[in-house]
């Protein structure tokens, strides 16, 4: 039976780890895609890094790579805006679904992204962009595309989940927190994206798109992060039965003339009994009320290597599938657009 090819962009964290499972997962993947999965090349900026994987493999040439006929499926691990969009669009050109685990380019272009791979008729999944291994972005653009959803709230960052959850277990102040976080590898050595709040602003627009079914970027969410939270504030919120956490909230808001949706992060006091406190450590979970479904939960790990490798796995299974039937799982990229308003006019009760 011929090989389904896949060309691996990036060879980092998550690529390694998509590296050596789709090698330890040879036979289960071939079970599940009713083909063997082989990668076909791996590009890299510097092969002299990557001592560790087969060097016949190894190219500089993303872009020739992406379009090689040989290539069926395209996954993109290097993250930032460029050069992973040009990869990504060449890549449609050529007539390849493309798995990417890339939330600040699809927050900042999804819906373009999505229209590029609809009129080539393949797939963009990425369900690693956001809270890494919980199944999350595909319940909320499948299972539930027949439900209306109401509220999409999530603690989608582990750093300021975990440095939010020490203050509140030992009574450090942020800066103590912090430097805990990152001496342990949680936090990075420049946190800023984390901290401030920019990585899950980043989540949130990914999260309410795909909610609400209206393009929302990045630029549209309400940002503050949890550098001005101190020990007396968290203190304060224990003592009325409360807990800080770093949220993204995505909401359908009523107003006079049609819904529109708000988005935010912020840090905010829920009230211990909400299963959102109940979220420690450098953990995820995301909290989604639905007219129809009622309240439903996510929780799981949001980074690392094998935990995000296994939600590009499950992703590289769809639209292998989808490839294999001569579909795609795209689906119409009609959005609703309904408008995105600033917060000011959307009191939330948790
Ligand atoms: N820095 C992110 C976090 C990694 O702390 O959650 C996953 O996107």
């Amino acid at each position: 039976v011929k090989p389904l090819k896949v060309a691996l962009l990036g060879c980092g964290t998550v690529g390694s780890a998509v590296l050596r499972l789709i090698d330890e997962q040879a036979d289960d993947l071939a079970a599940r895609v009713g083909r063997p999965v082989e990668v076909a090349g791996i590009a890299v900026r510097r092969p002299a890094h990557h001592p560790d994987v087969p060097q016949h493999l190894l190219t500089t040439d993303a872009q020739a790579l992406v379009s090689r006929d040989d290539v069926d499926l395209v996954v993109e691990v290097i993250g930032g805006i460029e050069p992973a969009r040009t990869l990504i669009l060449a890549a449609f050109e050529a007539g390849k679904s493309v798995v990417s685990a890339n939330k600040a380019l699809l927050a900042d272009d999804g819906p373009a992204l999505h229209a590029a791979a609809a009129k080539s008729g393949v797939d963009l999944y990425y369900e690693a962009a956001v809270a890494g291994a919980i199944p999350l972005l595909r319940p909320l653009r499948e299972s539930l595309a027949g439900d209306q959803l109401r509220r999409v709230v999530g603690i989608v960052n582990g750093t300021t989940n975990y440095i939010l959850s020490r203050m509140a277990e030992t009574g450090a102040g942020f800066a103590e927190a912090l430097a805990e976080a990152t001496e342990l590898g949680y936090a990075e050595a420049d946190p800023t994206a984390d901290v401030d709040g920019f990585d899950a602003a980043a989540k949130a627009a990914i999260l309410a798109s795909l909610a609400f079914h209206t393009p929302v970027s990045a630029a549209d969410v309400y940002r503050e992060g949890i550098s001005a939270v101190s020990a007396t504030d968290v203190a304060r919120a224990a003592e009325i039965g409360c807990t800080v956490k770093l949220l993204a909230i995505c909401e359908r808001v009523e107003n006079g003339n049609g819904d529109s949706v708000a988005v935010r992060v912020h840090p905010a006091m829920i009230p211990t009994t909400h299963p959102l406190a109940s979220v420690g450590g450098a953990f995820n979970a995301v909290f989604v009320e639905a007219e129809a479904a009622g309240q439903l939960m996510f929780y799981g790990q949001g980074a690392g290597g094998e935990p995000t490798a296994s939600a590009v796995l499950g992703d590289l299974v769809a639209v292998a599938r989808n490839r294999l039937a001569g579909a795609s799982g795209q689906g119409p990229t009609g959005y609703a657009n309904l408008d995105v308003r600033p917060i000011a006019d959307t009191p939330t009760r948790y």
